[in-house]
């Protein structure tokens, strides 16, 4: 018999209790845990040793494996995760999550400023927050037990993942009351995110495992969140910050000071920094302060968030159809940092396209290591002329993978000559051909550094999903020689495998099994898969919903293709001359006689756009123009080409054209890429 902690049996003589001892002591014993688990994910301030901890825990569980009626469905031992779904449900949101307008001028924030006053008085104060880059999540409580945790969605409707944000320590699952009463109804928002550290380590794993890794914590946070198998959310370390109380029942909570309080006393983490303001000058010193500060954050922030904290006034100030007039984000500028370059490599894309990447002196950007970033095209390098032994600036913006914003001048270093990119392709010695910035190696079917790459492609999340494929297997796959083609793929057995670096007799079969599994893709995967020119995720989905079979998509003619919103004569026959290819042709044949059998595509276009008029003009980060045009009519919008009475949004990007102008004089809204991308966020259309 061993002790427990604090007279609380343990393991060994929890296996022992009788039932009526084990019915005496199972309350309290789950209360203790419940107890250090706050103490542990919420205060960050654990009493005890994960050992001692860890006893309580397994004693619990003891009891309740030896008695299931003694067994509660809000017990710490169910963040374990439960048994894997099929699709998770769509549920409709207590009250709608709304997104924020984004700004990062100040002069817009003294506007906003004005704006609320004129409507809550000079009382108003402002409360304010840093703005947490991950995903939000609603939690609905009855009678302060959880009952239900949702995705964001479009702000209305989102997905029901109540095992999956169970498993996350910091998210109460039953209300504490020590402090306050729980309302009979409580709808809390919050942000699922992962610590800069446990993001690192969980793709540090991924690529152990040549799985994709995650682009940013953000999407490592949704990502996890959306998992099928809650036992595998379980084994992320997701923390739950939680900052807005949406629906409280009865309960009369005046302000947001009160409620995060109230969210305090309940038993939630709140965010570190929460302040307030009087003023837009006190805003802009909680901007700049935790602008400098961010770095010592565990956690990625982006901007941070004011909110008008009186909820009075809050009804007559309104919301737009996409977010409340109260609360504005005022976002903070990329991060940047200095370092040298110590080389400049070239490196060839599943398209042949040659990118040229400096290889950097390994730096912290907002910490994350960064030792590559891309310097895209023989344009940019030589408008940048950035040099190997240069000290350059780049800059991170979200995404892991950063870029050179410029050359720092450096009067009187002596610099190595201009760096000029390769005449022939570095991986199969081809003459490279040049198309306007760009330099491509031709030799798509036998360069090896494509086929790396386009089988990686082919197995990625968005395209055949094969779990193990990524870019290290791709490339032994084909240095071995392997796999010459993709359908070779399916040839592979476990007894080739086991032969490479980092393979086991496990492993081997794993990925053998994860290949096999994939041999029934759906049409619009596999179309992504093949990698097309021009035809990305959104593009393969249009094709598929709009011909429903690889036969027909195959035999389209170019007016056919046409017929697809968002396909226009230049992508048709890009598409055309890929089907046209013999050696296309030949090689989607020889998947197909290697067992893939691909399945006709269901409906799948949505009209969550549709009635609304987009004109687009400038360059935006995270699509090309062409790509959100698609985006916003495979989702039932128009995509216009000139601004007029009937345009609903002008998205401007970078260095916008005319446009952009003819927005302001036709009284056009304009949308920023942040503002764009929270519009589609908002109508659930996936990016
Ligand atoms: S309040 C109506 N507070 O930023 C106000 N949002 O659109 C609702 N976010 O999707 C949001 N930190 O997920 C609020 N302290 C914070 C936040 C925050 C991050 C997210 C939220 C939203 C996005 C902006």
């Amino acid at each position: 018999m061993s002790p427990g902690t604090d007279g609380f049996p343990g393991p060994d003589e929890a296996g022992e209790l009788s039932r009526e001892e084990a019915e005496d002591v199972v309350g309290e014993l789950r209360e203790e845990v419940r107890r250090h688990d706050h103490l542990y994910y919420v205060e960050n301030e654990p009493e005890i040793s994960d050992a001692e901890y860890d006893r309580l825990f397994v004693a619990l569980e003891t009891i309740e494996d030896r008695f299931p009626e003694l067994a509660t469905d809000d017990s710490p031992t169910r963040r374990v995760g439960a048994p894997p779904r099929d699709e998770f449900p769509t549920v409709e949101h207590v009250a709608p999550m709304l997104s924020l307008e984004a700004t990062r001028e100040r002069d817009d924030v003294d506007r906003w400023v004005g704006r609320v006053r004129e409507a809550a008085g000079e009382d108003a104060s402002f409360l304010l927050e840093p703005k947490l880059d991950g995903a939000s999540v609603e939690l609905v409580y009855e009678d302060g037990r959880l009952e239900r945790g949702a995705t964001r969605g479009d702000g209305r409707e989102g997905e029901e993942i109540t095992d999956n944000v169970r498993t996350i320590g910091s998210v109460p699952l039953v209300l504490r009351e020590e402090d306050r009463e729980a309302p009979s109804l409580l709808a809390v928002r919050g942000e699922a995110i992962f610590f800069l550290p446990d993001f690192q380590e969980l793709n540090r794993s991924l690529m152990e495992r040549d799985e994709e890794p995650f682009a940013n914590p953000r999407n490592a946070a949704a990502g996890s969140l959306r998992q099928l198998d809650s036992r595998v959310t379980a084994g992320r370390p997701l923390h739950l910050l939680a900052y807005e109380v949406l629906n409280a029942g009865d309960l009369d909570l005046e302000s947001d000071s009160e409620a995060l309080e109230a969210l305090d006393d309940w038993g939630f983490r709140l965010p570190e920094g929460i302040d307030t303001a009087a003023d837009a000058d006190g805003i802009a010193e909680y901007h700049g302060r935790w602008g400098e500060r961010r770095d010592e954050l565990d956690y990625e922030i982006d901007g941070v968030v004011v909110k008008l904290d009186q909820h009075a006034p809050r009804e007559a100030l309104g919301s737009t159809a996409r977010h409340p007039r109260w609360a504005l984000a005022f976002k903070f500028e990329p991060r940047r940092e200095e370092t040298r370059v110590e080389d400049i490599a070239v490196s060839v894309g599943r398209t042949g396209k040659l990118t040229p990447v400096a290889l950097l002196r390994p730096v912290e950007v907002g910490g994350v290591t960064v030792a590559r970033a891309s310097l895209h095209n023989r344009e940019e390098v030589e408008r940048k002329d950035v040099r190997v032994g240069d000290r350059v600036r780049i800059q991170r913006a979200g995404d892991v993978i950063p870029e050179v914003v410029e050359r720092l001048k450096e009067p009187g270093r002596k610099r190595e000559p201009p760096f000029s990119m390769p005449g022939t392709c570095p991986a199969c010695g081809a003459d490279v051909e040049r198309d306007g910035p760009l330099d491509l190696c031709p030799n798509r079917f036998e360069c090896p550094a494509q086929l790396k790459r386009r089988i990686q492609h082919y197995a990625a999340r968005g395209a055949l999903d094969i779990e193990g494929v990524g870019e290290e297997t791709a490339d032994l796959l084909v240095e071995r020689g392997l796999v010459e083609s993709l359908a070779d793929l399916y040839r592979l057995e476990a007894g080739d495998l086991e032969e490479l670096e980092g393979f086991a007799e496990t492993s081997a079969e794993r990925l053998i099994s994860e290949i096999r599994d994939s041999r029934e893709p759906a049409l619009r995967r596999f179309l992504y898969g093949l990698g097309i020119p021009e035809v990305g995720e959104a593009v393969a989905r249009d094709l598929a919903d709009h011909f429903g079979s690889l036969e027909a998509v195959r035999e389209a003619d170019e007016d056919a293709l046409q017929e697809v919103p968002g396909v226009g004569p230049k992508m048709a026959a890009k598409i055309r001359d890929f089907f046209e290819d013999p050696r296309d042709r030949e090689a989607i044949d020889e998947l197909l006689e290697a067992g893939v059998d691909v399945r006709e595509a269901e409906e799948t276009g949505t009209d969550l756009l549709e009635g609304l008029t987009f004109v687009f003009t400038g360059a935006l980060e995270r699509w090309t123009r062409d790509e959100a045009r698609e985006l916003v009519e495979s989702n039932g919008g128009r995509a216009a080409s000139s601004v007029s009475s009937e345009t609903d949004y002008v998205v401007v990007g970078e260095d916008p054209g005319q446009k952009a102008d003819d927005a302001e004089e036709e009284g056009v809204e304009t949308l920023d890429e942040d503002g764009f991308t929270d519009l589609l966020e908002e109508k659930g259309v996936e990016p």
